[in-house]
């Protein structure tokens, strides 16, 4: 596979490495994406009856079941080729920051350090009263609910129409405003606000970079475009970097 050269480089040369990861990079390990023709979640499930509060209002069992559903899967998947080569990368790089959108865990199973999530983590549920995460129910109790107290337990995810949490939202965009290389890998770039990073990030005079098999709408913001998957990509880059 051939990389160009000015982009190793760079790499080589990168004071703050800030990748932005979506569905993509776990889709190797076997987690669908959300968006893929066919085999993505919303061409098959519709996101207002499984990914919004009010659906799970309406059919709380039918939510907990999805979820329970992906943590299985996520649970018998492992960490890809594209995941690791991001653990070396963060050993190699003197600042490296990590945002994920994916909730499956596998950027932690991999090895990397801190990885900011902005949509949450399908490991936790909290108490739908008061937002208290609980790490520890049972669950073959659909839909779960609190040990302590016995109000409904919900995914800690992020749903449609609702905020990112903050702090990992205001980390995300500090540190897309201060690195000088931007990595978008594997994600469709179309949910704001994590589709606004890259955009940060090229404004504050990043060089951005997209890994992706497919065009998008953040594809004209990129210095470097490398059409493939990121599990072959990722490792490629490495050993063209630090032959
Ligand atoms: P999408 O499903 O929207 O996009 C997945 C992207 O991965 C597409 O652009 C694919 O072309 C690309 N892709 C597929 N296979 C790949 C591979 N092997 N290597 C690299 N790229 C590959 O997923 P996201 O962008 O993550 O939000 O979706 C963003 C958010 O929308 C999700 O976090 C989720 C969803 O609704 C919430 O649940 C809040």
């Amino acid at each position: 596979m051939s990389l160009p050269a000015e982009l190793c480089q760079r790499l080589r040369a990168a004071r703050h490495l800030c990748v932005l990861t979506g569905a993509g990079i776990s889709a190797e390990s076997g987690v669908p994406t959300f968006r893929d023709h066919q085999t993505g979640f919303w061409s098959r499930y519709r996101p207002e009856d499984l990914a919004t509060v009010d659906g799970f209002r309406r059919d709380p069992k039918l939510v907990s079941d999805w979820y329970a559903e992906r943590r299985r899967l996520c649970a018998a998947v492992e960490p890809n080729p594209g995941h690791r080569a991001l653990v070396e990368l963060e050993r190699r790089l003197p600042r490296f920051t990590l945002i994920t959108q994916n909730i499956d865990g596998l950027h932690q199973r991999a090895g990397s350090r801190a990885p900011i999530e902005l949509h949450g983590s399908l490991l936790r549920l909290r108490r739908l009263s008061d937002d208290r995460v609980v790490t520890a129910w049972d669950e073959t109790e659909s839909p779960p609910r609190c040990p302590e107290t016995g109000v409904l337990l919900r995914p800690d995810v992020v749903w449609f129409g609702e905020p990112l949490p903050a702090a990992p939202m205001a980390a995300a965009t500090a540190a897309a405003g201060d690195c000088d290389l931007f990595f978008c890998i594997g994600t469709s770039a179309l949910v704001y606000p994590a589709a606004g990073l890259p955009l940060t990030a090229s404004a504050a005079g990043a060089t951005v970079v997209e890994l992706n098999p497919e065009p998008t709408p953040i594809t004209h913001l990129a210095a470097f475009t490398l059409r493939g998957k990121a599990g072959e990509l990722l490792p490629a880059l490495l050993t063209a970097t630090w032959p």
